[in-house]
């Protein structure tokens, strides 16, 4: 047997022997599920389904077994005194899952999702998810609502820094990463927290960017863009989902049969169980879409919602429900199965307490290390003129801006627990790169949103006396996150006239942007040499950009989201539709250079705005480098594929510059003629390498046929014989591309 064959067959009787005693292991959970269900009254049962908020006042609830699950509490002895009450003095001792929003870092904090989405880095994301599971568990806490992968295709929204942007393929893959990186390798380690994919399904795309709105998500849409990152996490073997606050068509989520019962729980065989989001029951009543209490409960567990959050419709409601015949126990038996099955394997009947002893595992180098990798590697420079950076060290930096010194607000949104005595400003960032006596620091404005202009006099003074200028702005954390939508994302207060300001000294200008969320920069960049994108970076964040500025570290991050010139061009995304009147820039004309009483149809009748163009301030997947790549030779495997087969396309790219560099290397697909059409372009692969100057590669990225698939007219979900074009390059606006078929 020659050796491939016999690794095959060695993998195969592997992977036999895992799947046994992975159903051996199933098998006992399952027993011990079975067991103890029939053991558990009504009032038992009814408690595995409500989490409740926080960890005083609930004793005598868990001592009676009404209690599931407590969010929000941090302290490690209380959570031990509340597990030894649920596991000693209840009568079925079964333990509580603690949970908490650790969203991007704990006391570590990473940068905010968004940003690591910047990185395109698979690895890097999971080991930040990783870090943030040793640090929380180290207090007790085993669950988190982490990771948010709603596609996000509106800055105005606020939640938009929660998420991994606008793709459904970038964000399913780091979503999938981050499910890894929280649960780690074994659900029972003492350092695994169970993830929890959120939001089922379609709350970004609330109606204007206004959080909690009504969405109009058609069933197609519903289907291609905003479920796949759902079912990665599932395929990555997430524990829990959360349902939605919105509705999809009338229907909230947390009511929705359709979405838990048919897509999750029938097409994709998930096992874990759902949690509402915070009082998504009740307000379904608000939604309009029951008339009560009773009636919202009924809803929710009907659609498949196992436990609700923090308010009490469950509790109140399923025994009367029961009673009067409307709910069958069968139901409420399989909603309590499944958070148990959970609770065992998570190993929390045989090891519910968390260590009191070594406690704390927060912030070691390590992780302060690897946070600042990842706001290294998440930071994008969007336009570096005359190459003004990197500075040289020998440089006089003023350092300006109301984002330049604030420890908290740089460690943006969702930091319930991040620690900002760790924070590295951009001021300690710098200083500690160029020296004290080469970083002069004025903020110029007290917060972002200041807007008076007493700082002013100070800040110029600065600026005339330094060689460059870094100016610091964006918005603070409050500005985005939940229910923080904004209808204008222009940078806020009076930042936009300080920079004019600044800039009239003639000085060249770094303007750093630190936000949630894309903002319309575009006018005011035209008064920076260079713009870095840093997000809101997290704990480590000034070291990051220090070492971009300084050019120890070459800027690598791509937007993983289209940043739009003006907010009315609000939604935008760059895997659109092409319409039958496709915009061309040979053809519009811009609103001011129209001829006065020019004829109606003179202009051309394109999709277009005659103001703001149809092209955005930066595409997604842009992002500069110090130095530069070329792209060649792409190249596929084969002209014609079946089902089932892998495509490979190969490429050549080398670093034309004078700096070693990463890339993300992105590979994008279009669909020529569809049963329904298709999207202008859709990423379906990418890769990060790494090339020292001058050096060139060949690197080959692969993709399944079955990646192509769509759902068509009659919403099944199918891969169409017909022509393709693949681009491969540094953005989505990729020049280079060759056509395949698949018959
Ligand atoms: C948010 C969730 C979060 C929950 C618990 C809700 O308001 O929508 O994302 O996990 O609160 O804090």
């Amino acid at each position: 047997m020659n050796k491939l064959i016999l690794s095959v067959v060695l993998s195969i009787v592997l992977m036999a022997c895992q799947n046994s005693t992975h159903n051996k292991q199933a098998d006992s959970i399952g027993q011990k599920v079975e067991k103890l269900l029939s053991q558990m009254t009504l009032e038992e049962k009814i408690g595995q389904m409500w989490q409740v908020n926080g960890g005083y006042g609930h004793d005598d609830n868990i001592r009676q077994g009404k209690i599931g699950s407590i969010l929000n509490d941090v302290d490690p002895q209380n959570i031990n005194r509340l597990q030894k009450i649920a596991l000693e003095e209840s009568r079925l001792g079964i333990p509580l899952i603690i949970a908490r929003d650790v969203i991007h870092g704990f006391k570590t904090v990473f940068p905010i999702p968004l940003g690591q989405a910047a990185s395109w880095n698979p690895e890097l994301v999971e080991q930040g998810c990783r870090i943030a599971a040793q640090e929380a568990s180290s207090t007790g806490i085993r669950w988190t609502f982490a990771p948010m992968i709603d596609i996000s295709r509106d800055a105005r929204w606020g939640r938009i820094a929660e998420s991994c942007g606008e793709d459904p393929y970038l964000t399913s893959v780091l979503g999938a990463a981050m499910v890894k990186g929280f649960q780690g390798d074994s659900l029972n380690s003492e350092t695994s927290i169970i993830a929890c994919a959120k939001h089922m399904a379609g709350y970004g795309a609330a109606e204007g960017g206004r959080d909690y709105n009504t969405t109009l998500i058609p069933p197609r849409e519903l289907r291609d863009v905003y479920l796949p990152p759902f079912k990665a996490a599932v395929d990555a073997g997430v524990r829990t989902f959360m349902a939605a606050f919105n509705d999809i068509d009338g229907v909230p989520a947390t009511g929705n049969e359709f979405l838990f019962r048919q897509v999750l729980r029938n097409e994709w065989h998930f096992d874990g169980f759902v949690v509402s989001d915070w009082a998504s029951p009740w307000e379904m009543i608000n939604h309009g879409f029951v008339a009560d209490e009773k009636e919202a409960a009924l809803r929710a567990i009907k659609a498949g919602v196992n436990m609700e959050m923090a308010t009490s419709t469950y509790n109140d409601n399923i025994k009367v429900l029961i009673e009067e015949g409307l709910l069958d126990i069968k139901i409420i038996d399989q909603a309590v199965r499944d958070v148990l099955r959970v609770k065992f394997e998570m190993g929390l009947f045989d090891n519910p307490y968390v260590a009191e002893e070594n406690q704390y595992q927060f912030a070691k180098p390590k992780y302060l290390e690897a946070a600042k990798l990842a706001a290294t590697q998440s930071m994008v420079l969007l336009k570096n003129d005359k190459n003004t950076l990197p500075l040289s060290l020998s440089k006089k930096i003023a350092l300006i801006g109301p984002m330049a010194n604030q420890a908290y607000e740089q460690l943006g949104t969702w930091i319930f627990d991040g620690d900002s005595t760790l924070t590295v400003t951009p001021l300690k960032g710098l200083q500690d790169v160029f020296g004290k006596d080469k970083v002069m620091f004025a903020e110029g404005m007290a917060i972002s949103r200041t807007r008076h202009q007493k700082g002013y006099r100070k800040a110029i003074e600065q600026a005339k006396k330094s060689d460059v200028i870094v100016f610091v702005g964006g918005e603070e954390s409050i500005l985005s996150g939940e229910a923080h939508s904004r209808a204008n994302i222009d940078l806020p207060g009076v930042q936009n006239d300080l920079i004019k300001e600044l800039k009239k000294t003639g000085k060249p200008l770094v303007l750093v942007v630190m936000a949630g969320r894309p903002l319309t920069i575009g006018a005011i960049s035209e008064y920076a040499d260079a713009v870095i994108y840093a997000w809101h970076p997290g704990t480590m964040g000034g070291a990051a950009l220090a070492d971009i500025i300084a050019g120890n570290a070459n800027p690598s991050g791509k937007l993983p989201v289209t940043f739009p010139k003006e907010v009315g061009q609000i939604p935008m995304h760059y895997n659109h539709k092409n319409t039958g009147r496709p915009a061309n820039l040979d053809t519009w004309t811009q609103m001011y250079d129209i001829p006065v009483k020019a004829p109606q149809t003179s202009l051309g009748n394109e999709s277009h705005y005659i103001d703001a163009g149809f092209e955005p301030l930066y595409p997604f997947g842009y992002g500069l480098s110090y130095t530069s790549f070329v792209y060649s030779d792409i190249s596929l495997d084969k002209e014609i594929y079946a089902k089932d087969d892998i495509i490979a396309a190969s490429i050549k790219v080398k670093n034309t510059g004078e700096m070693a560099g990463d890339e993300i290397v992105q590979l994008y697909v279009r669909d020529l003629v569809g049963n329904v059409s298709r999207p202008v372009k859709e990423l379906k692969a990418f890769k990060r390498i790494s090339l020292n100057e001058g050096e060139e590669t060949t690197l080959t990225l692969t993709l399944d046929v079955n990646d192509l698939a769509f759902t068509n007219v009659a919403m099944e979900r199918v891969v169409e014989p017909g022509q393709f074009e693949l681009w491969i390059g540094g953005d989505s606006n990729a020049t280079l591309s060759t056509f395949f078929s698949v018959k």
